[in-house]
């Protein structure tokens, strides 16, 4: 998708922003289009105060003086906004592509509600289909956190597999929270409560990128336009 319909998305989800608002500054390149047009209402007086998503959101944001905090401070968030990776028709998400699940997540649940900006190629029917699911674990204990969600991968069928972020490039990727990433790629994902309960049974997952009826609204971009989603 080209970068002016990212923004189209962004601008969009910028139009529900009111002065005085909390809000959630996601992750990504579409996200990015987010935190760049609200740096432009900010200058021009715009009242928000915000906590970002991750190290590379926050120092976006800080370089366009919009004015941030954290969950310490704040109690609530009024909205997040975010890109995704996978959005199902209820609007259930696969989120962690670029790594920062876990900041999003949290913030995601802080807040009273979430607007996913994206393309209309990170629609599907049911979740898995494209794109592996990021797991973020902890560095201690790989080995066993790995053959566990390994097992969980394998009793989805043949044609599943997962991998250690980085490694193959010989240096595994770490987040901001200084764990590492599992893609696990399942295929289609019917009962995606149920394999979040699993997952997260695993002592040494933190996280997964399965974000379950937290977005309330998303703004997906066509070459034909913006279209607004609400979950079916
Ligand atoms: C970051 O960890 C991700 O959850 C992103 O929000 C997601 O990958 C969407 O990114 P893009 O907007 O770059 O596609």
């Amino acid at each position: 998708m080209s970068e002016e319909l990212k923004r189209q998305a962004a601008a969009m989800a910028l139009s529900e922003v009111r002065s005085g608002m909390r809000l959630g500054l996601g992750t990504g390149s579409t996200a990015r289009h987010f935190v760049d047009l609200l740096g432009h209402k900010v200058a021009e007086g715009l009242d928000v105060i915000c906590v970002p998503t991750s190290e590379a959101t926050d120092l976006q944001a800080r370089s366009l003086n919009i004015p941030l905090s954290d969950l310490e401070t704040l109690d609530r968030l009024d909205l997040t906004v975010d890109g995704a990776d996978e959005i199902d028709p209820a609007l259930n998400l696969i989120k962690g592509a670029g790594g920062a699940l876990l900041r999003e997540k949290i913030v995601a649940a802080s807040s009273n509600r979430m607007i996913v900006i994206a393309d209309d190629s990170k629609c599907v029917t049911a979740l898995g289909g494209n794109f592996p699911l990021p797991i973020e674990v902890n560095a201690f204990g790989l080995g066993a956190t790995r053959r566990s969600v390994a097992d969980i991968v394998a009793s989805f069928g043949p044609d599943t597999w997962l991998k250690l972020r980085g490694e193959e490039q010989g240096k595994p990727f770490v987040t901001d929270g200084g764990h590492l990433i599992l893609d696990a790629f399942f295929g289609r994902i019917s009962q995606p409560e149920a394999l979040s309960d699993r997952l997260l049974n695993i002592p040494g997952v933190v996280e997964h990128g399965l974000f379950l009826k937290m977005c309330s609204k998303a703004y997906v971009a066509t070459p034909n336009g913006v279209e607004e989603l609400k979950p079916q």
